[in-house]
């Protein structure tokens, strides 16, 4: 069977027309068609269209982007405690540091440290050790610039011996040294220069010690590798370098929960975060550490001027995750904070938000078009966004009228100019709504799709996300009249343990070395071939609709979700036989959990966690046709009981959730490989807390009858989903160099070969460009293997108005034919 498309061009404010086909392949699949018309030009595509979004998370700036390497620099990310630094005492020498509040160098750095040495000698110093973000990397002949204030008692003036050493403190890389230390504070700079010997390494430290005894006081301690253009106070060059591949028209900054914070006082307080490090305090950031802000707010901008892309500014708004200034004289603070941060961005000279700017260093004003009031304010609970947002947005346009105000969630008193929807998902989901613009609503407001991405793989997308995000890309991109930008999120992340709080992210990391997904590369391979407008494709290709259809079968278990529960008496039967009887009292091991904090508990299995989707699963993956009954009480929470049946595995079962939305409704929903949906029963069923249920799920073939003490409450049949789409085709016309741009997606197994036709161009040339991305669906890149999966650049052999084309099997492909 055949599927066609017909994707005619589109005009601004036309109406909408399907833009994509998107089918199965069958194991070989048969030849297609598609037919880009040159002739019929659709919508522009904004230049600003591919962009990046960034917030403090996975340790992207402290310990990632922003290159400095001494950790707790300022001694303040563990209130008394001294984290991230040890004392060096040899045999015969003693050494103590501890926190003082007196004489700090400036009111926001608070603290010094002070160190007291006694026994240290020439052939035996002594001093303190910086263990830095997950060890102090150190590279071959490479200079690092180190600085600190220091001050110190009488009778000791110095020196301080600086160094890079290895964890062990057997190996000096590099070292240098400072005198004529006094009793007043004073900045003290030395370079360490590595030899060109030094084998890389992600776990060296940084040392002060004196060979002398005496008394030391330390403030902000820093040490910088070389930076991107050479900034001082710079970024870090690889990741910098993998950027300006992406080409990216915007940075979103600082977009995500990061521009919230936890409450009020944790929230990016741009003012504070501005002028000389001595004077920024930092702040308790929303991902659980501390934030230098030593990447403040003109640091972000910077970073977009070294990379030509403009800042979509994010504003705070007065939406903490636990706080909310309500609309009206509390929340006008906020809004001058934000006039004048934008007066600080824009402003010239004579303003005087743009005076301090260029007192800071930068006289120009940066450019900006965007601003972005808040950050996912569908979460503010007391329904206040619209009137907080129309506060913002009457405030700014009364000032900056060109200036184009971005909603984070519906406003209806007033018609935003841009909305920024978010998407996280699973491949399935994602394949299966590549079409979501497609009938948006032209005339509502045009969409920023803020962040979004394909969540399988940890800590970066696996290469079948990766199909399944250039799929999306594609989607966004031919519906470029409804869709302003995007940005993927989260950009990066630490790949050492415990450094990341997000388990799918673009771009990976060590202190040493840094690696693109596969996704990255699409996207810089997209971000690199851009066009000016979009132009109407007709396609068709063979279409597979039968799904396989095996009779389902699987495991059992038990959940919640936001909600402590607790289980007992847990037993399956099939007809007179017991499959699995559960002895909580001999211990779990025979359960697999996911997600929550599990434990027996008087006789029963207890969740007492409060994260969603707790799993905990048991029995044989091939079970069929059987009765579970157990018993469930809540303890407390948001939620009831969710009991599972034919689980394959966390992202593949049926889930019974007795007390879902709310602890208002019982649900049934399928989900496979990760897609899922409703199949059925849905009760009104409130779960009461501290009382023992009796529950009951009677399984034969794919019919499936659940019972609350006894009654039966919702039934549903088990039949799996019709398969996903998995060919993708947009295609666009670069307006200054007239080259016509195909970008294609295969996610299926088999090739697909299409006969390809550029309509309303006088001839095209034998010879082209292609860029082609080919793996398996399971592949990683990684700090090991960076580059399993990238890109070729390959020659388009063979093309003109009309000429065949071979799709790979899980292929991104990108087609550059010459028009002439
Ligand atoms: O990208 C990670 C987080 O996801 C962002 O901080 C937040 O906006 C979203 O919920």
């Amino acid at each position: 069977m055949k599927i066609t498309t017909t994707i005619p061009a589109r005009t601004f404010g036309a109406a909408l027309f399907m833009l994509m086909t998107a089918v199965s392949a069958p194991v070989i699949a048969d030849p297609g068609s598609l037919t880009v018309h040159a002739d019929r030009p659709g919508p522009k595509i904004n230049p600003l269209f591919y962009g990046l979004m960034t917030e403090d998370i996975n340790y992207s700036w402290d310990g990632g982007l922003y290159a400095e390497l001494i950790r707790n620099r300022s001694f303040k990310d563990s209130g008394d405690k001294v984290d991230h630094w040890s004392t060096v005492a040899p045999a015969g020498a003693s050494v103590t540091m501890s926190l003082d509040r007196a004489e700090p160098v400036s009111a926001a750095l608070g603290a010094s440290l002070r160190v007291e040495v006694t026994g240290a000698t020439a052939s035996a110093p002594a001093g303190i050790a910086n263990h830095g973000y997950f060890g102090v990397p150190v590279k071959p002949s490479t200079k690092y610039a180190a600085s600190f204030y220091a001050r110190c008692a009488p009778g000791f003036s110095g020196p301080l011996l600086v160094s890079l050493q290895s964890a062990d403190g057997r190996t000096t890389f590099a070292k240098a040294q400072v005198t004529g230390l006094t009793g007043k504070w004073k900045k003290y700079s030395a370079t360490l220069q590595t030899p060109s010997g030094v084998a890389a390494t992600t776990a060296g430290q940084f040392v002060l010690m004196t060979d002398r005894p005496g008394t030391v006081w330390l403030s902000l301690v820093s040490l910088f590798p070389p930076t991107y253009k050479g900034r001082p106070n710079g970024l870090r060059v690889d990741l910098m370098n993998k950027l300006a591949a992406m080409k990216p028209g915007f940075i979103r900054l600082p977009g995500g929960c990061y521009i919230e914070g936890y409450n009020l006082a944790s929230h990016f307080d741009w003012k504070k975060t501005i002028g000389p490090l001595e004077d920024r305090p930092g702040h308790p950031g929303f991902w659980g550490y501390r934030a230098t802000d030593g990447m403040g707010l003109l640091e972000l901008l910077q970073w977009c001027e070294d990379l030509n892309a403009e800042p979509v500014l994010a504003v705070f708004n007065g939406y903490a995750m636990g706080d909310t200034v309500q609309p009206g004289p509390a929340l006008e603070p906020y809004v001058q904070d934000v006039l004048d941060e934008i007066e600080y961005v824009t402003g010239d000279g004579n303003t005087k938000w743009g005076a301090v700017r260029a007192r800071n260093g930068h006289p120009k004003p940066f450019p900006l078009h965007y601003v972005e009031i808040g950050n996912e304010d569908w979460g503010d609970k007391s329904g206040s966004y619209d009137a907080r947002y129309v506060q913002f947005y009457h405030a700014i346009k009364a000032k900056y009228p060109h200036l184009q105000v971005i909603a984070t969630t519906a406003v209806k008193s007033i018609a935003p100019d841009v909305l920024d929807d978010h998407f996280y998902r699973s491949t399935g989901e994602t394949l299966r709504d590549v079409s979501h613009y497609d009938k948006y609503d032209r005339k509502g407001p045009q969409v920023f799709v803020g962040e979004w991405a394909t969540t399988e793989g940890k800590p970066t997308p696996t290469y079948e996300a990766s199909l399944a995000d250039a799929a999306w890309l594609i989607g966004l991109e031919r519906n470029a009249d409804a869709v302003a930008m995007e940005c993927y999120a989260p950009l990066f992340v630490n790949v050492n343990p415990g450094a990341s709080q997000w388990d799918t992210n673009l771009i990976g990391y060590d202190g040493v070395s840094s690696f693109g997904s596969p996704s990255y590369h699409m996207q810089c391979l997209f971000g690199g071939n851009r066009g000016s407008v979009v132009l109407p494709v007709d396609f068709s290709v063979p279409q597979n609709t039968t799904a396989p259809d095996p009779m389902p079968q699987g495991r059992v278990g038990v959940g919640s979700w936001a909600t402590q529960v607790e289980y007992k008496d847990i037993v399956v039967t099939q007809d007179d036989r017991t499959l699995y009887k559960a002895d909580l009292a001999a211990g779990v091991a025979d359960w697999r959990f996911v997600r929550g904090d599990w434990k027996v508990q008087d006789g029963a299995l207890q969740q007492s966690g409060n994260s969603g989707n707790c799993q905990a699963f048991v029995g044989d993956a091939s079970w069929t046709d059987y009765s579970l009954r157990l018993k469930a009480r809540k303890i407390s929470g948001e939620e009831g009981f969710r009991i599972f049946l034919h689980v394959q595995g966390e992202k593949d079962f049926i889930s019974w959730t007795i007390g879902d939305a709310g602890n208002t409704h019982t649900a049934i929903e399928k989900k496979q490989n990760g897609y899922s949906r409703g199949i059925g029963g849905d009760a009104a069923v409130k779960v009461e807390t501290g009382r023992w249920y009796d529950i009951r799920v009677d399984v034969h073939g794919r019919q499936i009858a659940c019972y609350l003490d006894g009654k039966l409450i919702s039934e549903a049949t088990d039949k799996p989903f019709p398969p996903a789409p998995t060919f993708f085709a947009t295609a666009s016309r670069d307006d200054k160099t007239q080259d016509i741009i195909i970008k294609a997606v295969n996610a299926s197994a088999a090739p697909q070969v299409m006969a390809l036709g550029i309509d309303g161009v006088p001839s095209v040339a034998s010879a082209g460009t292609q860029w082609v991305m080919t793996g398996s669906p399971k592949d990683v890149n990684s700090i090991a293997e960076p580059q399993k999966v990238a890109p070729r650049k390959l020659l388009l052999n063979n093309a003109g108005r009309s000429f065949t084309h071979e799709f790979p099997a899980n292929s991104v492909t990108v087609l550059r034919p010459l028009c002439l």
